[in-house]
């Protein structure tokens, strides 16, 4: 059992950055209709508030994928749980992820998608590690960039607890030195 630590991102700051990129998506999309693809169950209340904050035409879709199971560690899998409903090809797709960590999830999530061939794939994740920027490839909108350690609150669980959180909270995992690794 472990337990809740420091805030790490504000609900304000939250607000503030996901209005910044509703704007730089929208500027960038202006002439298209995106498809913003979330990634469940951690990206729903990000992906809630962000098309909130887009102001062109645009259309949403979830899969859902599982790479840690209720562990804190990744598994080293990725398993597709819920595929999408939309054809992607010709599409503007915009993949929309809570945290990329490994990069392990994005670098397969892009791999399938590609395969698909939409006319154009980027990537939006919330958060990204500091120290692991360039193993998810490249990530066209980030929210913000946070140090080692496992994290929850605004979507983000630990064994499906505490996405209700407003903020996103520092979670400690007693016993493990490694969370988040
Ligand atoms: P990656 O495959 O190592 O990049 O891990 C990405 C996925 O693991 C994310 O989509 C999250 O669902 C989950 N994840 C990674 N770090 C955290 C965290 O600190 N809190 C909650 N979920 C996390
Ligand atoms: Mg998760």
């Amino acid at each position: 059992m472990g337990e809740l630590g420091r805030v790490v991102v504000t609900e304000e700051q939250i607000e503030t950055r996901v209005a910044e990129l509703g704007t730089e998506i929208s500027r960038d999309y202006a002439d298209r209709r995106p498809l913003l693809v979330g990634v469940l169950k951690g990206a729903f209340v990000f992906m809630a508030d962000l098309v909130r904050r887009i102001d062109v035409d645009v259309e949403v879709d979830f899969m859902a994928v599982s790479s840690y199971g209720a562990a804190t560690r990744t598994s080293g899998i990725v398993r597709i749980l819920k595929d999408l409903d939309t054809d992607l090809a010709g599409r503007h797709v915009i993949l929309v992820e809570d945290i990329t960590d490994s990069g392990l999830t994005l670098r397969y999530l892009r791999k399938v998608l590609l395969a698909r061939e939409p006319a154009t794939l980027e990537v939006c994740a919330l958060l990204m590690r500091e120290d692991t920027g360039a193993r998810g490839g490249s990530v066209r909108y980030v929210g913000f960039r946070i140090p080692a350690g496992w994290v929850v609150g605004y979507g983000l669980d630990v064994d499906e607890r505490y996405r209700h959180l407003h903020d996103i909270v520092a979670y400690e995992d007693e016993g493990s030195e490694a969370v988040g690794q």
